[in-house]
């Protein structure tokens, strides 16, 4: 029986415990007082199959690291084998660059490998396909953040992707709700703005906008917008990151947005969908 080690999204390895049975090992990660960082495990992982819940978010470049400490660790302790659970996977979104720009992905992919990693399981993976080079588990949020939908917003209601890369999540989640898909085109203007073709639309009842990621909220309020313009009812936004960086939230409330739901990959106040189960099921020992 694999044995979990709680990292940053300790609660999503608490609710995966008693849904498996599996054990948590307790652990301890501190910072020394000029930054460095210390970590030893509680119990003996020796002949153990261990898997870390690392959600990358926020500062994921420092909870890389603690993944890569915790999996060396654990190898030198003596385990048999070390898997991945990162309900929220950062820098996916970065994974084209022009000459003379990083690809942090690349790198990332590279420690992981090195550090012996043999599985890694993700929800609702930005890139769409296993970029990792071992054995890749994408699981995803969409089906039951539809099902929330039509329980707590609407029981009828167009979905719309708000770019062409949504159209993979909102194809999953219209397939619980039996739903029309609408896709938008975007053009990301910087980090935090961007632009969706005003396309000409006609909408009568309420919509969803679905995306794998609100970060900073510009996407889903420029589609929210667009929906509005066109007629709609009533606008809600599903998604299954809940990175609401800076004042997303008060961006989403003032777009006329009315409510809103996310998984709890990162735990938000609108985490209101556990994936804890899908991921439990996920992780077949
Ligand atoms: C990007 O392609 C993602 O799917 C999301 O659309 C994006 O991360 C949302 O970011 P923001 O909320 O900052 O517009």
């Amino acid at each position: 029986m694999p044995v979990l080690v709680a990292g940053t999204n300790g609660v999503m390895a608490l609710k995966v415990t008693k849904i498996t049975g599996f054990p948590i090992c307790y652990s301890q990660i501190d910072r020394y007082p000029d930054g460095e960082k210390y970590f030893r495990f509680a119990c003996d992982v020796s002949g153990e199959d261990v898997i870390i819940f690392n959600s990358m978010h926020p500062n994921p470049d420092e909870i890389l690291f603690e993944t890569i400490l915790i999996a060396e660790t654990a190898y030198e302790s003596g385990a048999e084998s070390v898997s991945c659970v990162f309900p929220y996977f950062a820098y996916a979104r970065n994974a084209e660059s022009v000459r003379g720009e990083a690809t942090p992905i690349h790198a990332i992919v590279k420690m992981l490998k090195n550090a012996g990693i043999k599985r890694i399981c993700t929800v609702d993976f930005h890139l769409q396909k296993n970029v990792f080079g071992i054995e890749h588990t994408d699981i995803s949020g969409m089906e039951k953040l539809a099902e929330y939908c039509l329980e707590e917003f609407s029981d009828s209601f167009t979905v719309i992707a708000p770019d062409e890369k949504a159209v993979y999540w909102a194809k999953k989640f219209a397939e619980k709700s039996d739903s029309e898909v609408i896709a938008l085109r975007k053009i990301r203007i910087d980090a935090e703005n961007v632009i969706i073709d005003p396309v000409k639309l006609v909408l009568g009842g309420d919509v969803v906008i679905v995306d794998d990621i609100v970060s900073t909220g510009g996407t889903v309020c420029q589609a929210a917008r667009i929906a509005k313009k066109a007629g709609c009812r009533r606008v809600f936004a599903a998604c299954t990151h809940a990175i609401l960086a800076g004042d997303a939230m008060m961006r989403i409330l003032e777009s006329g947005i009315e409510g809103v739901v996310a998984t709890d990959t990162i735990l938000s106040p609108v985490s209101h969908v556990s994936v804890a189960e899908t991921i439990a099921a996920a992780l077949n020992f």
